[in-house]
Order: structure tokens, then sequence, then C-alpha cells
């Protein structure tokens, strides 16, 4: 079932556990997905970045193909299909394709520019029942090509980003994308209470879910953390098994260069660990 984030959202902060957005790249991750939420009885959150919806097309061909399988496949767990770091003109896009959920990522505006896009944003996702996520503090790491510091948001200004409206919002709290290097000095918690205290059940966002050690994890659910980003871990277990695969050579055997067998270890990687996420998170049983 297509729906937007907001009430799954607003159910996880009641009931203090995480949605997981896993990103998408192609039809076996959005079946891995899907039916991985779908076995577990979990809502989810497909991500979109807009380095993605390009690779698949266009964000009119992921929604059509992500509302189709929905309906193929019998999901009926709560599904938002969500842009991941839009831009604003991305935000449009997804909005007209069908998408039940966008993030403005303001993050390198000035305050000022990023308040008034944001929301204007808000305004037209609201009056089309789709959910609108913002960013403050940007997010470091790279990610289709956008490196950002790392920085941690300011209370202050999350609140002020907060109060426009939005549905959940990012705030940065030295988690990055990617692999955290090897001196990572882990999540501000202090800064995330702050932030909590002045923004009361708005659910808050962890970007960058790849490697964070799970008592972290754990602990910044316990903080209002409602919604948790994956993606690298995915690309990375995809690429193990495929690689395994073929170096064990069972491409050379038989039919096993079809292309349906070649993806088939990857993409049960894909629901190992989009479990074990769930697991993590505590979003089992929770559609
Ligand atoms: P990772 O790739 O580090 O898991 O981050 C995903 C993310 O935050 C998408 O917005």
């Amino acid at each position: 079932m297509l729906v937007s984030a907001t009430e799954m959202l607003k159910k996880a902060v009641a009931g203090k556990y995480a949605v997981g957005q896993f990103n998408i790249n192609n039809l076996e991750w959005t079946k891995a997905i899907l039916t991985t939420a779908q076995e577990n009885n979990s809502p989810v959150i497909l991500g979109v970045s807009e380095g993605a919806g390009k690779y698949m097309t266009g964000f009119k061909t992921v929604a059509a193909m992500v509302k189709a399988m929905i309906d193929e496949l019998n999901i009926t767990v709560p599904v938002a299909l969500h842009l991941d770091h839009g831009s604003y003109d991305g935000c449009y896009k997804c909005i007209e394709a069908g998408f039940s959920s966008v993030m403005f990522d303001g993050s390198h505006f000035p305050i000022a520019e990023n308040v008034a896009k944001t929301s204007e944003l808000v305004k037209v996702c609201h009056e089309k029942g789709i959910s609108i996520e913002a960013e403050v503090g940007s997010i470091g790491g790279e990610e289709d090509g956008v490196v950002g510091a790392g920085e941690i948001a300011d209370p202050d200004e999350c609140k002020k980003i907060a109060d426009l409206g939005v549905d959940f919002l990012a705030a940065g709290i030295g988690n990055i994308h990617g692999k955290y290097p090897e001196n990572w000095k882990g999540l501000d918690f202090d800064a995330l209470a702050k932030t909590k205290a002045l923004i009361g059940n708005l659910p808050l966002v962890l970007h960058g879910g790849t490697g964070i050690p799970a008592d972290m994890i754990q602990k910044a659910i316990s903080l209002g953390v409602a919604k948790i980003n994956v993606n690298t871990e995915c690309q990375l277990y995809f690429q193990e098994a495929t690689r395994k695969y073929i170096e064990a050579g069972k491409d050379l055997e038989g039919k096993g260069f079809d292309p349906r067998k070649l993806l088939a270890p990857g993409t049960e990687a894909i629901k190992v660990i989009v479990k074990e996420k769930m697991e993590l998170f505590g979003s089992i049983n929770k559609a």
C-alpha cells in the first residue's frame, strides 16, 4: 500500500522504534526491499536519490514500477516512495510523478532561502497528501557526487525549519554517508537531545545508517529518531554476493550467465541486510 510517510513515522515516535529508508537502484533492489517488508510485516520507505532516478530513466518510471510492483506482489504493509536529498526542481518532478514523500535538501542554501523554499514545498506537498522531510546541517560523506562536511545541526535552526510544518526532520549529528572512517567520533547525542527538546514529537531522521554501531542506533531511537536511511550497506551486500557467485565460476556453469541467475545472490543478500536492519530498528510487526 503506497502511503505518505507521515503516519508511519508518528507511530514510530510513539512506539520508540524507527522505520528504515532503503534506497533503490533498480527492479531487483525494489523487489528485495518490498518482499522483505511484507515478510516481516514492517512499514518501509523506498528512497530514490536524484541520481538513481536518472539511472532508472526518470521519476515517472520509478513511480510506475513501484506502484505496479506493490499491486502485483500484493504488498499490504505501508510503503512510502520518497525522494532522497531532493533539489527544488527534483521535488516538483516527484510530486508530479506520483511519489508519496519527498525530501527537500535545502541545507546548502542560506537559512532564509532554505526557509522560503521549504515553506512553499510544504504547502504544495500537503495539498496533495505528500509528506516532506527537510534537512538542517549537511550530512557528511559523499552521495551522488555531493560531498558534505558532517556538520552538527544548530538546534535553533532545526526548530525554525520544524516550525515550517515539515513532517520529519534530518538533523546532522556527526553522521555521514558511506563507510565511517576509523577516527570517526560517533554521533553527537547532546546535540540530538537538545534538538529533540525543542521540536517535541516531530520525527527525526538519521542519514548515513551504514556502519553506525547497534548501541548508537538504539540510543538515537530512544532520543526521537524515527527514520533511518540505509544505502551503502545494501550495495556492499549486493556486491559481495555477486562477487562470490562469479569467483566461484557459477556464471560459467549451465545457464549461470542468465541475468536472472546472475543477479539472484545479490538480491537475496539485500533481503538479509534489510531484515537485519528492520530487527535492529524495531519495525518488525509494526505495519
Ligand atoms: P548510507 O549510504 O551511509 O547508508 O546513507 C544513506 C542515506 O543517508 C541516504 O540518504
